[in-house]
């Protein structure tokens, strides 16, 4: 029973992991001697967080510059990761972005640019990290969906739709790699305070009141808050758990207010 949770020496991809959720992951899988690489654009927070992840919890951490919309960055970024540190055990597919607006505003670069960002790249993340797992005989991948993979809205068509496909996604990963131990689970995170949504409360009049109000445990989440839900889905402890969507949400969608 020791071994539910043991995640030491394991190697986990976190793309996006240089800040907000995915860095609040990142952070609690080194938390448990797990050896991290964050996958992101800019290339001094990537390197920040990842000194600051090797000095707080000394695990080796790699940043890894890489447009997850990119196949053949995605497919370079794998084989270097297997390289540098010989395996792939974890892969977290949170690297995402949004733009809001009435759905009769968007051009089709504004659509293709969220659905490139938020479901594509875990698509192109997954199959790059597939051929490792399977060497390797075990495998999570953990994708980060939203409130948005249940609900929609007024300024969320491309969002929803690329959170609502990330659901199904999971759903059909797990099914397809089941039978060589890779589990395939989705978070849902309710409202968790980053500069994503730091930009949101700044469009939207009263987010912050409505979020409060809604979430029955009554304050935005944490980054930090994901983090146990993430240990959980990597490690041993969920090896029959594949396919599901978990929300992380305060109990958000729970309540119909
Ligand atoms: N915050 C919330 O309340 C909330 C709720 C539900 C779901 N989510 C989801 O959680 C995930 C993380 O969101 P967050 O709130 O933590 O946002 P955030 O603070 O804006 O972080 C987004 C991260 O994704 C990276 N990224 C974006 N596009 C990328 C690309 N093409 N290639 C590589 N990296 C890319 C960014 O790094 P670079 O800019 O350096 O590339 C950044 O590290 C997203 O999928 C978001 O949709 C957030």
């Amino acid at each position: 029973m020791n071994d539910l949770f043991d995640l030491q020496k394991k190697v986990a991809i976190v793309t996006g992991g240089n800040g907000g959720i995915g860095n609040g992951i990142a952070r609690g899988f080194a938390s448990m001697g797990t050896d991290v690489v964050i996958v992101a654009r800019n290339s001094q927070k990537t390197e920040a967080a990842a000194n600051e992840i090797r000095e707080a919890f000394g695990v080796r951490c790699l940043g890894l510059l890489c447009d997850v919309t990119d196949e053949t960055a995605v497919k370079q970024m794998a084989e270097e990761v297997q390289q540098d540190l010989g395996r792939i055990d974890i892969l977290v597919n949170n690297a995402g972005i949004n733009i809001r607006k009435l759905p009769q505003d968007y051009d089709t670069s504004d659509w293709d640019q969220v659905l490139a960002g938020n479901l594509r790249s875990a698509f192109l993340c997954s199959k790059s990290v597939y051929p490792a797992m399977k060497a390797g005989g075990s495998g999570k991948i953990i994708n980060i969906g939203s409130m948005t993979s249940i609900f929609g809205g007024a300024k969320l068509a491309p969002y929803s739709a690329s959170k609502g496909g990330i659901v199904q996604m999971t759903r059909s990963l797990a099914c397809a790699w089941a039978k060589e131990n890779i589990q395939v689970n989705a978070i849902l995170p309710g409202y968790i305070d980053t500069e994503l949504t730091r930009q949101a409360r700044k469009e939207i009049e009263g987010l912050n009141d409505t979020v409060i109000a809604r979430t029955p445990t009554g304050r935005w989440g944490k980054p930090h808050d994901l983090a146990g839900t993430a240990i959980f889905l990597a490690s041993p402890a969920s090896d029959f758990v594949t396919g599901v969507a978990l929300p992380v949400d305060g109990g958000y969608s729970s309540n119909l207010l």
